[in-house]
């Protein structure tokens, strides 16, 4: 099919300025490794690893195959009493990466799932010890936790909210990381883990009693790569274990080696009770999430149901779809036989270095970063993420596909770069960041 401006009216597209694209634009047909491939065959470096999910590259053929195979195998099987192995294998393989005693893993098919997943699950938790006043959940300003209404309740972006009604009642947020003090720090700002007390005034405002839950992720990704100050994750740890508030790691982006360990949870040495898991988990060939909870959050759901009756009322008729488990576990065999963990680990001061060197360029207003992740606020004009769009177009004319949130890119590019890529990453941003 030939796309033109009529062909294309029927598509509409998610978190797309439709208009506005369909006026110009920017289609891509191939994958291979760390390029994107426009029909014309022009290459196009993929600096944000897709949506931060392509971590061993483009159109793995291991994975092509796995999933090809199982198609042809089981294509489908409903997963309500009733399993098939490679998700039972998957689980497994999960939980022998996730911090010790996170180890019960539920499959869902996006990272919006997870998150509205790990509520239900959360609230259950209570419920389930007798403590089912516990419904109120704390998230943070500037938060992503995807866009179904659970996660939009959560969410700290207004644009994200505001057309879509008064979402969950009992959300209360803390203040997000950022702080102008800590401006072009790599790695974890000196200062701001006192901002981790935010969730203590929420217990003194509420009573620890009616508070379920508080979200946060690690790293907040999707608004620009806000890394934790030391120390913060770690006093909102002891807040919640001294008021039995479950700690969730939304681990969507952090997950699977972006932080140059497997979860940003062994990263920064904080354990919470439950994790969302969602795109590089398949490097993004099939859809799939999942939650990994803690044995005590389990148990807690799990015994306090009679014999022979279903513990949880929750689950998809997608759930450990069987082709998305199959490119799991290929995704995972690559993870470990390249060692990408550790290559993104053994890359990333390169790649922030590169990154960094940027400061120079007017238009940047800041930069943070930490492994395979950073992110590089524009300054405003014209009104809110007008720059954004704008450079986004460029870097795509001049052979670069980056994230844009707002105004700020998100720069994440697959665990298999080279320095040789992250060089022709910097010199694209160089090039168009000072035009
Ligand atoms: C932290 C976080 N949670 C949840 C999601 C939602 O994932 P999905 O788009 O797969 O629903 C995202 C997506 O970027 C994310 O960054």
């Amino acid at each position: 099919m030939r796309l033109d401006h009529q062909s294309m009216e029927n598509l509409w597209m998610p978190f797309t300025s439709n208009r506005d694209f369909k006026a110009d634009p920017r289609i891509v047909a191939r994958g291979d490794g760390v390029y994107l491939y426009t029909p014309e065959g022009r290459p196009i470096i993929d600096a944000s690893s897709g949506l931060f999910c392509c971590a061993a590259g483009h159109s793995r053929p291991e994975i092509a195959d796995a999933v090809h195979r199982q198609l042809a195998t089981l294509a489908y099987t409903a997963p309500f009493q009733l399993g098939h192995e490679l998700s039972f294998e998957l689980a497994h393989r999960i939980a022998e990466l996730t911090p010790e005693g996170m180890n019960r893993v539920f499959f869902v098919n996006s990272g919006s799932e997870a998150v509205d997943t790990a509520i239900k699950v959360a609230l259950a938790y209570h419920y389930a010890r007798g403590e089912g006043q516990r419904q109120r959940l704390v998230s943070r300003e500037r938060a992503y936790h995807g866009v179904n209404l659970g996660g939009t309740s959560l969410s700290g972006m207004v644009k994200n909210r505001q057309a879509f009604g008064l979402g969950l009642a009992g959300i209360a947020h803390i203040r997000h990381t950022w702080l102008p003090e800590n401006r072009y720090q790599r790695n974890q700002p000196a200062d701001g883990a006192e901002l981790a007390d935010d969730l203590e005034k929420i217990v003194h405002n509420y009573g620890a009693d009616s508070i379920a839950a508080c979200f946060v992720e690690p790293i907040a990704g999707s608004t620009g790569c806000l890394v934790p100050p030391v120390g913060y994750l770690e006093r909102l740890r002891e807040i919640c274990d001294q008021h039995g508030i479950l700690l969730v790691f939304d681990e969507v982006i952090c997950g699977f080696g972006r932080t140059g360990e497997p979860f940003a949870s062994q990263t920064f040495g904080v354990t919470p009770d439950i994790m969302t898991l969602a795109k590089a988990l398949t490097n993004a060939a099939q859809p799939m999430g999942a939650i990994v909870v803690g044995q005590h959050v389990y148990d807690s759901i799990v015994n306090a149901a009679p014999d022979r009756v279903i513990e949880l009322f929750h689950g998809y008729t997608y759930s450990g779809h069987p082709a998305a488990c199959a490119a799991g576990l290929a995704t995972l065999d690559i993870y470990r036989d390249e060692k990408l963990f550790e290559r993104g680990r053994s890359l990333s001061d390169y790649f922030q270095e590169s990154i960094f060197a940027l400061k120079e360029f007017d238009i940047v207003t800041d930069i943070r970063g930490y492994g395979m992740i950073t992110g590089i606020d524009l300054a405003p004009s014209g009104g809110p993420g007008n720059v954004g769009i704008t450079v986004q177009k460029k870097l795509f004319h001049a052979g670069l596909h980056v994230k844009a949130t707002g105004d700020a890119l998100i720069v994440a590019p697959p665990l298999i770069s080279t320095e040789a890529n992250i060089d022709e990453i910097s010199e694209k941003l160089r090039k168009v960041l000072q035009s």
